[in-house]
């Protein structure tokens, strides 16, 4: 209990060895002592992964939402559990308390009850980050029905392919949703998905935007009068911890999305303690992260992890820049925000705007500002850390994966100093190790190699939907007995681990490993430079080139493309060596992404080596519209 939240570095040290040494006392205590079980474990941890048999807490029942929300109500059933900003500023916030959340996922449940759903069912959750989309995850996880979130910015081929994959019956959706200033027939793309899918029963539809749409008898349904008739009682299901919990679809890097499926104890645990440890969190604190529901840092970060600590989660309907570029300083300022965790792609947006939008807030609530889901480059850093954090807000760069369910390596705020673009050490009960490529272990500082998960931690992700072999082969197949990440990473001299990319983000030049982040790194150092990304191209002499694309600011759109070019090698030069220097540069008004900020390089690397014939699909992008005029500068050059 002493140990639950990590106080100063020395007790971080002492803990992390204790941790390692013995992770089922470790664990074990910690699931003791802060949670609500209906039946204690019978064993704490079995199983291992080259067996891909993982276990926690086996033996033992709960609900997740008793822990998320009942065990709340005696003593803070007013306390706001969720804090809703619409997508227009003009529409008033919700404060929904923990007792009204507490009604609301009830009704929620009968509703789901009454429409058949039992424990084990598949429910697919297409919603914008509105309430009901919170309450509708904590819906089914109260009747043990696995929800299945599929961010309602994908296709509705997207969407189809992810509700076959693992048969959902029913779905939630709404009549739209909101995007700064324009509107989202989400209905309409959930009707076209339900053409190809046969599995489906019935569409529960919220209101959000009041459009008119069509609703197919038999089948659709509005969810508010449902919800107004159902009882405001509904007794959880009682889970075993190892019953799924929800499954989350993530991209491979090839083939079909991979539908991870976690589980409920073990997900809990580590959520809810990393939860507290890595945000410093306090009773008074307002914590927002801006992610999305239909992520994982979503479902850890904004649901789970907040409310099984008894948080107030701020919840965000709208986009960085809506109606401007203050709008999340707006937000930060309103709710005195404590603890803030965004992106870099944000954070990058942000900061190449005018930094009044910035200073003419308020942010001296902030204590912790977080960063996922990318390396953060240098700059991007330096520029949270100055104009957000005042220099005295710790910002925690958390390295973690759908897979992982929670963070894995983070420094802990007011805790580990921080370094740049470092996500430092690991959290207690997690060991990573560095792996050379003939399969040994680099022990040492000052090592870079292919980031590896040593033994299980509670929360790992225990299979894919309906594809265990794949499960084994993705994660357990390239190193003996342990968890592959498929990420890079550098230990540097004291232990802190920089996360590097991909592992297949590496480009061998004339028999160089190079690294693409170091070299994009180095380029959005120049000032007249936004974003970069770096991919190899085929070449007769080196094997492989350097093909960069360079975003440059609007100001300075008109300048020497030459000279540039030339001040951008130099750059390279001068941080890496002159084996990095692009062989070819070309300037883009933007780069491809995913919904989740992470540049397609793999449509950037066909566009390079003048492959366009199949570029695959790329509806799923946040912003496809770029892709055209990338290959048009291309093919022109
Ligand atoms: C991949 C996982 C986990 C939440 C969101 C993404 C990259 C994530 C960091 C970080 C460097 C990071 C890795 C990882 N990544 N966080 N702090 N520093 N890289 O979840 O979509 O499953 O992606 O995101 O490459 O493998 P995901």
């Amino acid at each position: 209990m002493s140990n639950y939240q990590i106080e100063n570095l020395e007790e971080y040290f002492k803990v992390y060895r204790e941790s390692v040494e013995n992770p089922k006392a470790f664990w074990e205590e910690i699931a003791e002592n802060h949670f609500t079980w209906k039946k204690r474990w019978d064993t704490v941890f079995s199983g291992d992964f080259d067996s891909a048999n993982i276990k926690w807490f086996e033996g033992a029942k709960l609900n997740i939402t008793e822990n998320c929300i009942d065990r709340h109500l005696a003593d803070r059933g007013d306390k706001t559990a969720i804090l809703f900003e619409p997508n227009n500023p003009n529409e008033k916030a919700q404060h929904i308390t923990y007792n009204s959340l507490s009604k609301r996922v009830n009704k929620f449940a009968n509703v789901l009850k009454a429409q058949g759903i039992k424990k084990g069912d598949r429910v697919c959750i297409y919603l914008p980050m509105i309430p009901e989309l919170a309450v509708s995850v904590l819906a089914c996880a109260r009747i043990g029905a696995i929800h299945s979130v599929v961010f309602a910015g994908f296709s509705s081929t997207a969407l189809a392919a992810r509700i076959k994959d693992s048969s959902c019956k029913l779905v939630i959706t709404s009549d739209g949703s909101f995007r700064a200033a324009k509107t989202i027939d989400l209905k309409g793309i959930v009707d076209e998905a339900l053409n190809e899918c046969d599995c489906i029963d019935s569409v529960l539809v919220a209101k959000r935007i009041n459009s008119d749409i069509s609703m197919k008898t038999g089948r659709d349904q509005w969810l508010q009068p449902l919800l107004d008739q159902a009882l405001e009682v509904c007794e959880p299901e009682v889970m075993d911890a190892e019953d799924p919990l929800f499954i989350l679809y993530t991209s491979g890097s090839t083939g079909t999305p991979k539908g991870m499926v976690h589980t409920t104890a073990g997900y809990m645990v580590y959520t809810t303690y990393t939860f507290k440890n890595v945000f410093q969190y306090r009773t008074d604190d307002i914590y927002w992260c801006t992610a999305d529901i239909g992520w994982i840092t979503g479902h850890s970060y904004i649901v789970y992890g907040p409310l099984a600590n008894g948080a107030t989660t701020v919840m965000f309907e709208g986009v960085p820049n809506h109606p401007d570029y203050g709008r999340f300083w707006d937000i930060v300022e309103k709710n005195k925000v404590t603890q803030f965790y965004t992106a870099p792609t944000a954070i990058r947006a942000l900061a190449k705007e005018k930094i009044d939008f910035v200073q003419n807030r308020d942010l001296s609530s902030l204590k912790v500002l977080g960063s996922v889901g990318e390396p953060i480059n240098e700059e991007a850093w330096n520029w949270y850390n100055e104009n957000i954090g005042k220099r005295k807000s710790p910002i925690v760069d958390t390295w973690w994966q759908t897979e992982t369910g929670g963070i894995m390596i983070s420094p802990i705020p007011y805790v580990t100093p921080t370094t740049p673009t470092f996500a430092t050490l690991p959290l207690p009960g997690i060991q990573p190790a560095l792996m050379a490529a003939d399969q040994s272990e680099l022990i040492g500082n000052q090592l870079e190699g292919s980031l590896c998960i040593k033994q299980p931690w509670p929360s790992i992700a225990r299979t894919i939907w309906g594809n265990h072999q794949r499960y084994k082969e993705t994660y357990f197949s390239a190193f003996k007995n342990m968890y592959f990440t498929g990420d890079g990473a550098k230990r540097n001299e004291v232990g802190y681990y920089r996360l590097t990319g991909r592992v297949d983000d590496v480009i061998i030049v004339s028999g160089h490993n190079l690294g693409t982040a170091p070299i994009e790194d180095a380029i959005n150092e120049h000032p007249d430079v936004t974003e970069s990304a770096i991919v190899g191209f085929p070449h007769n002499i080196k094997g492989n080139a350097l093909y960069g694309y360079v975003t440059l600011k609007e100001t300075v759109r008109t300048r020497d493309k030459n000279q540039l070019q030339k001040e951008i090698n130099q750059l390279i030069t001068e941080h890496i060596g002159p084996i990095a220097k692009l062989d070819k540069i070309q300037f883009t008004q933007g780069l491809p992404k995913t919904r989740s900020g992470k540049i397609m390089r793999r449509i950037l690397r066909k566009i390079a080596s003048n492959d366009i014939s199949n570029l695959g699909d790329i509806s799923t992008l946040l912003n496809p519209e770029i892709v055209a005029g990338i290959i048009q500068s291309r093919l022109s050059q």
